[in-house]
C-alpha cells in the first residue's frame, strides 16, 4: 500500500491483539515458505501428506452414516438431517471421542462433558474466553509455548505468564512461585497450559512421577491445568506411554484439549475439549463447564461441520475407536524421520567443542513427536530465516516465535513430520552450511 493510498481504518483503532507478534507469527512463517517454494521445509508441523487418501474420506463419511442408522437406530431422513443440517452445538461424534479416550488413553469421560470444536484452536479459544472473567485474570503457560495458545489468549485480553519448562517439562518450583507472585500482585491465575507429551516446540515430555507431582501441586494451589495433547500417540519407542494428566486426574483439575489434525486429517478442522468441571450458578449447579463452552461456541462457530465430524467419526469407527491402531504407519514414519534427523545432526556436527564463551551446537533427542530443537551460539531471528530460505534453500522455525517476549533466542525448531528422509538429508546439508557460515561470521 502506498503512503498516498486512502485508508478507512487504522490498526490502532482495532483490537490490540491485531498486529501483535503472536497473531502475525503463523502468517509470517507461511509467507516465508510461499516466497521460497524450492526450499526444503523443516519448519512445517503438518502431518505427512503421502498418507492422505480422498477415497478414504468418502468411505469414512459412509461408515459414520451407517453407524447412525445401524448402530444408533436413526431413520434415514434423521441421519441425513444430522449430517447436512445445522446441528447440536456440542457435536455429533462426542460418544466416539469418549470411546476413543477410553480405548487409547484409559480416560473415562461422560460424552456430555465433550465439546467437538473447529480444531483444537477453537477449543483453546473457548476455554480461555470462559476463564477470562475480569482484568485481574492471568493464564500461566509453560515456556516456550505453542503460539496458537498465546494468540488466542491475546484475543480474549488474557495476559500469559511464562512458567519455566526445563528438562522435566515443567519446573514445579517456578509454577508455585508464579502462582504466588500473581496472587501477591492481586491477580488471579486461572489455569496453567501445558503439553505433557512431546511439546510443541520443545519436544520435551513429562514423566509419570512428575505428572503426579504436578497434579498434587495443582490441587494444593487450586489451579486448573489445560492439557493439550496433539502429539502423544507418536512415541518412538515401543514401551508404554505415560498416562495423560487427564487419566490421572481424580479431582477434575484437568481440561483436556484434543486435536484430530495430526491423527486423522488437518483439513477436517476437528478438535475437542473435555471439560467435566462442575459449574455453579446463583441458584445452584448449572452443569459441566462443557455446557458453558458450548454457549460461547454457539456465538462463534454455531456448530462444528457435521460433515467434517462424520469423516473423523468414520475413521474412528473403522479402527475400533483406536487412533493408536489407525496411526501405525504414521507413527513408524515419524519415528524413522526423527531418528534420521538426530543421526543426521550427529554426523554433521561431530565432537562439538565448547568454544570459550560460546556453547557448541546442540540439539534435543525427543522420545517422539515432530520436533527437535537445535541450539546455536548466535541469535536466530526472522532475518536469519529469510537468508536461510533465500541463500541456502532450507526453512526452519526460529524458537523466538514461541516466547512471549523480545529477548534474543539462540535456537531453532526442526520438524520431521512433513518430509522424507531424503529431504531431511538435503535440508540438513543446507542447514549445516548455514550454521558453519554463521559460526565463522560470529567468530570473526
Ligand atoms: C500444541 C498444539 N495445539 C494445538 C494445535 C492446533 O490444532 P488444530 O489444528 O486441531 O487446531 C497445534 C497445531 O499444530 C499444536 O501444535
Amino acid at each position: 500500500m502506498s503512503a498516498a493510498e486512502p485508508v478507512d481504518l487504522t490498526v490502532a483503532d482495532l483490537h490490540p491483539a491485531l498486529g501483535d507478534p503472536a497473531l502475525t507469527s503463523m502468517n509470517f512463517l507461511n509467507e516465508v515458505s510461499e516466497r521460497y517454494p524450492a526450499a526444503v521445509s523443516l519448519a512445517a508441523g503438518r502431518p505427512y501428506e503421502e498418507f492422505f487418501d480422498l477415497a478414504a474420506v468418502h468411505r469414512h463419511l459412509d461408515t459414520f452414516h451407517r453407524h447412525l442408522v445401524d448402530d444408533l437406530g436413526h431413520r434415514p431422513e434423521q441421519a441425513r438431517r444430522l449430517l447436512l443440517q445445522y446441528g447440536r452445538t456440542k457435536g455429533i461424534v462426542h460418544h466416539l471421542i469418549a470411546r476413543n479416550l477410553a480405548v487409547d488413553e484409559g480416560i473415562t469421560v461422560d460424552p456430555e462433558d465433550v465439546v467437538v470444536t473447529v480444531g483444537c484452536q477453537e477449543a483453546m479459544f473457548l476455554v480461555l474466553r470462559a476463564l477470562r472473567a475480569g482484568p485481574t485474570d492471568v493464564l500461566l503457560a509453560v515456556a516456550p509455548t505453542y503460539v496458537g495458545l498465546t494468540g488466542a489468549a491475546r484475543l480474549v485480553d488474557l495476559p500469559v505468564w511464562p512458567v519455566a519448562g526445563g528438562p522435566t517439562g515443567i519446573d514445579l518450583a517456578d509454577l508455585a512461585a508464579q502462582v504466588h507472585r500473581a496472587r501477591a500482585a492481586g491477580l488471579r491465575p486461572r489455569a496453567c497450559y501445558l503439553m505433557p507429551d512431546f511439546a510443541n516446540p520443545s519436544g520435551v515430555s513429562i514423566d509419570t512421577a512428575h505428572r503426579q507431582r504436578l497434579l498434587d501441586l495443582a490441587a494444593q494451589e487450586d489451579l486448573l491445568l489445560l492439557e493439550d495433547n496433539p502429539y502423544g500417540l507418536f512415541h518412538s519407542d515401543d514401551g508404554p506411554r505415560p498416562p495423560t494428566l487427564k487419566a490421572l486426574d481424580t479431582g477434575r483439575r484437568v481440561v483436556y484439549l484434543g486435536s484430530f489434525a495430526k491423527t486423522v486429517l488437518p483439513g477436517a478442522r476437528v478438535g475437542y475439549v473435555v471439560a467435566d468441571q462442575r459449574v455453579a450458578g446463583p441458584d445452584g449447579p448449572v452443569g459441566p463447564l462443557a455446557d458453558q463452552l458450548a454457549m460461547i461456541k454457539s456465538m462463534v462457530t454455531v456448530n462444528t461441520s457435521p460433515i467434517a465430524q462424520a469423516v473423523i467419526g468414520g475413521r474412528l469407527l473403522e479402527h475400533g475407536c483406536s487412533l493408536v491402531a489407525a496411526n501405525t504407519r504414521e507413527r513408524s514414519a515419524y519415528t524413522r524421520n526423527l531418528r534420521h534427523l538426530v543421526a543426521g545432526l550427529t554426523r554433521r556436527f561431530p565432537d562439538q567443542p565448547e568454544q570459550l564463551d560460546r556453547p557448541a551446537v546442540r540439539w534435543t533427542v525427543p522420545a517422539g513427536g515432530f520436533f527437535v530443537v537445535v541450539t546455536v551460539p548466535f541469535p536466530v531471528d526472522d532475518a536469519l530465516l529469510d537468508r536461510s530460505a533465500r541463500d541456502y534453500g532450507v526453512l526452519w522455525t526460529p524458537m523466538a516465535h514461541f516466547y512471549d517476549d523480545t529477548a534474543p533466542v539462540r535456537a531453532l525448531r526442526l520438524s520431521v513430520s512433513a518430509v522424507t528422509p531424503e529431504q531431511i538429508d538435503v535440508g540438513l546439508d543446507r542447514l549445516a552450511a548455514l550454521i558453519t557460515d554463521e559460526l565463522t561470521r560470529w567468530a570473526g
